[in-house]
């Protein structure tokens, strides 16, 4: 059983991530994500779920995130904090999302809700035997 604790770090980052939620776009679900992600030099990007009337268009929260860390040009990530819809008791991240994380190492910490506690663990431990382009 591998230990999931968060730090009061990761709770407070996903406090974070269910404030920066409130700017989700998610007319058509109504199912808003935030997701706040930390760089390894300690900066943060926000991202938001920006859902589109041609459904599978739209982006999640993580991948917004992420597009817009890479689009400053970071690619070295420490943490993610995720925070799905309240009603959720577990909100982790699509196995989309993983795929797209993966590609920038799977050390990464993921803080998510799961069964109604917020637990923080590697990537690698929500993608096991990732794909890899090259290995
Ligand atoms: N969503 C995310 O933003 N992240 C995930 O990891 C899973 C799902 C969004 C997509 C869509 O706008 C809404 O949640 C319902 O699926």
């Amino acid at each position: 059983m591998s230990d999931r604790s968060p730090t009061a770090d990761d709770l407070a980052l996903y406090e974070r991530a269910r404030e920066v939620r409130e700017r989700a776009y998610a007319p058509y679900s109504e199912f808003p994500v935030g997701a706040v992600q930390i760089t390894e030099d300690g900066r943060a990007f926000e991202g938001v779920n920006v859902e589109n009337g041609s459904f599978g268009l739209t982006i999640c929260a993580e991948r917004s995130a992420f597009v817009r860390a890479v689009s400053e040009g970071v690619r070295r990530f420490s943490t993610i904090g995720v925070a799905t819809h309240d009603s959720a008791r577990t909100g982790s991240p699509c196995g989309a999302c993983r795929q797209f994380m993966s590609e920038f190492g799977l050390d990464l910490r993921v803080v998510y809700l799961r069964d109604g506690e917020v637990v923080a663990e590697p990537l690698s431990a929500l993608l096991p035997a990732a794909f890899e382009l090259r290995s």
